[in-house]
Order: structure tokens, then C-alpha cells, then sequence
């Protein structure tokens, strides 16, 4: 056998990683006692050079198993930090089909093409977007960057070619927008000064009215509005912002309305949150990571545009390499990426494999579990919920026991605290300056019994870590 042959029998090193996966699902399934740390074997292998001789396939996977076992994996039931994932079972056996073939999906991959376009039509139709073009992505910082090169490219025509030319643009996003909103404003050239952080209401969201006026007061100076972003669940809290209203303030304008709904956009799908979404279809573009809350293992980001001509425009190119006529465009002249893994097949597999109707029903059991913890913590008088009536799955509180001064350096300890115990793995936030456990919930693996756990652990150190404080 030519080039890199394995030294064991395929069928073998396949069955080692199929009995890996196999034990990390299991494992999954129920949440377990800690965290383990590096040992020392391990610990040699991962102090040692670049490797000249072979090490032994089958020994080189196991190593890398207990490498994995050894790190912090979202998948667990009971990690609540960041917005996390799943790493859906189908979505990992479509990666190691997808990565066996390696089908490169810039130009002309054939069949897998019409997989993507098919993915893609089906996301849009099971968040209620009517999207007629859009591509597979690493995730939300790419996809925005990605929607929002097409806005630019629609409010100042040809602009890729001139520049700005002394012309000021400006971006409007909530107060709590991602940050990689203002991360696309500085590779675009927009400027990080030019993002307009419009003020948020009582729930979070931002107020339309305020980001009329910002337009208003920009073109009033010569700044060209480019696109009004708004946050379908916030990444601090998870609230949505009032898309249908912003759309009154966009249609108008003639300005682009984009959606970041890397995060919450799939609870658009789930009835008991659907009406947090109203007005969706009347956006420009719209972002979903379905590596979030639609489980799938990373990367599999997903940008939709209403009409497909936009991404065209700000990305269709001629190379000497890569002839094509008018009317038969390659993908990359529709996405910022160049080569491009076939992210599509996990997202096309999941839906076949489980059905829309599953994944509904996944999103809104996690919106319950979401408002079984909020009750929790509205019961238990030593915590506090910081947002009193959380939106989707994000549940920022705090522990409030008597007799401690500086709140926040407590609830700071005792996230980390929290993360060196490991029963949960929570991050810490903070909101109106107020340092807090910011829990959320997007694993399908996760069960009112881990809930219940996150109270209790965090209780039973907070208590703890209250009590030294108090005697200190
Ligand atoms: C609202 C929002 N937008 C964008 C992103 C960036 O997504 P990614 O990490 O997939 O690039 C995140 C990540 O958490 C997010 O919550």
C-alpha cells in the first residue's frame, strides 16, 4: 500500500474508534462525578517532540481518547457554561463520512452541492425564513461577517472595488450584541467606533425607537446606515429583540435588517417560544449556529440571505483558475470562505435521521428545563435570579447569602470554585454589574435531575465558601 499506510488492519483502527465514541457516548449519557486531570503518562506524551518514528495506531488512539476524556466536553449533561453543544450522534458519524471523502464544497463538488442548497432551504424553513440563498459556515462570527459584507456591499454599490473613499458607515446593534458584530465592523472597514450600541429596554431588548434615531441622527451627519443587526437571544441573557418592529424601522429606510440568531433562532421553531421571533421573515439575512442549539458537533454555522443576489454581489469573483459563465457561479463566489468542508451533511443527516418534529421538541424541553431552574432559584431566598424573566435558555443568577459584603467577589469564587469541584461546569457573567452564574441550556442530554444538581452544588458551596468568609 503506497504513502501512509496504518500498521494495523483499517477495519481494526476503525473498530478502536467506534469503541471510543461509543464509551464517550455512554459516558454522556449520565453526568459523572468530576473531572479527571492529566495524568502522567500522558502528560509524557504530550511533552514530546515532533515524533520522526511511528507510534502504533491503535496506541496513538487510545492516547487521543484520554486526551479527550481529560478535557472539558460540552456534550456532558451537566456543562452549563458559554452556550454550549451536544455533539449530536448522527452529526459525528456524518463528520467522519464527510471528512473520509473530503469533498471540498468552493466549486463544483457535484452531488454534495445539492445536499448543501437542500440543508440549507431546510433550515430556513424550519426557523420560518424565507431564504433563497445562503451557505454553510465555521459559526456565528463568520456568518455575521458574511451577511454583513452583503449589507455593505448593497448600501455603498461597488465598494469591494472602491473603498470607502472618505465615506463613514455605520453598523446598529443592541447594547448586548455579540462582539463579533463589532469585529465585523473592524475588518469591514466600518470602524468599531461606528457600531451604534442602541440603549436596551427592561427585557434586554433593543427599543426600535432608539434605533431609528440613531439612523436618522447618522444620515442627518452623511454616515450611510449599513445594517441594523438584531440579536435573536443574546449570548449574556438569551433575550430577543423585537424583530417585527425593527423591520418598521428598516423597510422604510432602505436599510438592511439582519438577524444574529447564532445562538436562539432555533427556538423560532419551538411553539412556546415561536412569538419571540415575529417579523423574522421580514429580515434581510439571518445567522444560526447548528452547532449550538441544534446539537450538531462544530463547525456548522449557517447564513441565510432573502435574496441570493446580495451574497453575489459582494463575493463573485473571476480567477484564471476557475473559469465560469454568468449564470453558473461556484460557492465561492457566494462565501467569504475559500475551501470549504462539507458542513451541510450532519445538519441534511440529523433532520432525516430524527425529524424536525424531535428537534422542536428538544429545543423546547430545554426552554422548560431553562424555566424549572428560574423557579429554583425564585424559591430558594439565598439566590437571585439577575434577569427576572429569562426568554429562552439562559439563566443568570446569583448567590446571595446573608452576612457577605462583596457579593460579587463571592459569586466570582464561587464559579471557580464551581469549576475546580466539576459535578457542573458553569461560567461566570456580568449584567448591570452584578457578577453572576450565567447557566445555559442547549444539550439535548440534559435532564431535570441536572438541574437540580446545579442548585445543589452551587448551594452546597456557596454555603461553603460563605461560611470561611464570614470567619475569616
Ligand atoms: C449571538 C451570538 N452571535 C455570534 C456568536 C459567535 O458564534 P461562533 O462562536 O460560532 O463563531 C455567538 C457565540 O456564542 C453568539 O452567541
Amino acid at each position: 500500500m503506497p504513502g501512509l499506510p496504518l500498521d494495523a488492519p483499517r477495519t481494526d483502527a476503525l473498530r478502536r474508534a467506534a469503541d471510543h465514541i461509543a464509551d464517550a457516548w455512554t459516558s454522556f449519557d449520565h453526568a459523572r462525578d468530576g473531572q479527571p486531570l492529566l495524568d502522567d503518562a500522558l502528560a509524557r506524551v504530550l511533552a514530546g517532540g515532533l515524533p520522526e518514528q511511528p507510534t502504533s495506531v491503535l496506541t496513538a488512539l487510545d492516547d487521543a481518547a484520554q486526551a479527550l476524556d481529560e478535557s472539558l466536553a460540552p456534550a456532558r449533561p451537566r456543562y452549563f457554561a458559554f452556550v454550549g453543544s451536544s455533539g449530536l450522534e448522527v452529526g459525528v458519524l456524518a463528520d467522519a463520512l464527510a471528512s473520509a471523502y473530503d469533498v471540498n464544497l468552493a466549486t463544483h463538488a457535484g452531488v454534495a452541492d445539492l445536499v448543501e442548497r437542500q440543508a440549507l432551504d431546510w433550515v430556513g424553513r424550519f426557523i420560518g425564513f424565507p431564504a433563497s440563498g445562503g451557505a454553510f459556515t465555521s459559526g456565528g462570527m463568520i456568518s455575521n461577517l458574511t451577511a454583513l459584507t452583503a449589507a455593505r456591499e448593497m448600501a455603498l454599490p461597488a465598494i469591494r472595488d472602491t473603498g470607502y473613499a472618505g465615506r463613514a458607515a455605520a453598523l446598529y446593534c443592541s447594547a448586548e450584541a455579540h462582539y463579533s458584530v463589532r469585529r465585523a465592523a473592524e475588518v469591514l472597514g466600518i470602524g468599531a467606533a461606528f457600531v451604534r450600541a442602541v440603549p436596551i429596554d427592561g427585557a434586554r431588548r433593543m427599543i426600535a425607537a432608539e434605533a431609528a434615531a440613531a439612523i436618522d441622527r447618522d444620515v442627518a451627519d452623511g454616515i450611510t446606515p449599513i445594517a441594523v443587526v438584531a440579536t435573536a437571544g443574546t449570548t449574556l441573557t438569551g433575550a430577543v429583540d423585537p424583530i417585527a418592529e425593527l423591520a418598521d424601522v428598516c423597510v422604510p429606510r432602505r436599510v438592511w435588517l439582519h438577524v444574529d440568531g447564532a445562538y436562539g433562532l432555533p427556538a423560532a421553531a419551538a411553539p412556546t417560544t415561536r412569538g419571540l421571533f415575529a417579523g423574522l421573515e421580514r429580515a434581510d439575512s439571518v445567522v444560526v449556529d447548528a452547532h449550538k442549539w441544534l446539537y450538531l458537533p462544530k463547525a456548522c454555522g449557517v447564513v441565510l440571505v432573502r435574496e441570493r443576489s446580495a451574497l453575489e454581489r459582494a463575493f463573485v469573483h473571476d480567477e484564471a483558475y476557475m473559469l465560469h459563465g454568468e449564470d453558473e457561479l461556484n460557492a465561492v463566489d457566494r462565501t467569504l470562505e475559500y475551501s470549504r468542508p462539507f458542513r451541510a451533511l450532519k445538519l441534511w443527516l440529523a433532520f432525516r435521521v430524527h425529524g424536525a418534529a424531535a428537534f422542536r421538541d428538544a429545543i423546547a424541553d430545554n426552554v422548560a428545563l431553562a424555566r424549572r431552574l428560574a423557579d429554583a432559584v425564585r424559591a430558594q431566598p439565598e439566590l437571585e435570579l439577575v434577569v427576572p424573566e429569562p426568554q429562552l435558555s439562559t439563566v443568570p443568577f446569583r448567590h446571595v447569602p446573608p452576612g457577605i459584603d462583596d457579593l460579587d467577589g463571592h459569586n466570582l469564587a464561587l464559579v471557580e470554585a464551581l469549576q475546580h469541584d466539576s459535578r457542573v461546569y458553569v461560567s461566570s457573567a456580568e449584567i448591570d454589574g452584578l457578577v453572576c452564574l450565567r447557566p445555559c441550556i442547549v444539550n439535548y442530554r440534559t435532564t431535570a435531575e441536572d438541574v437540580d444538581a446545579l442548585i445543589e452544588v452551587t448551594l452546597e458551596l456557596g454555603r461553603e465558601l460563605a461560611g470561611a468568609t464570614r470567619t475569616s
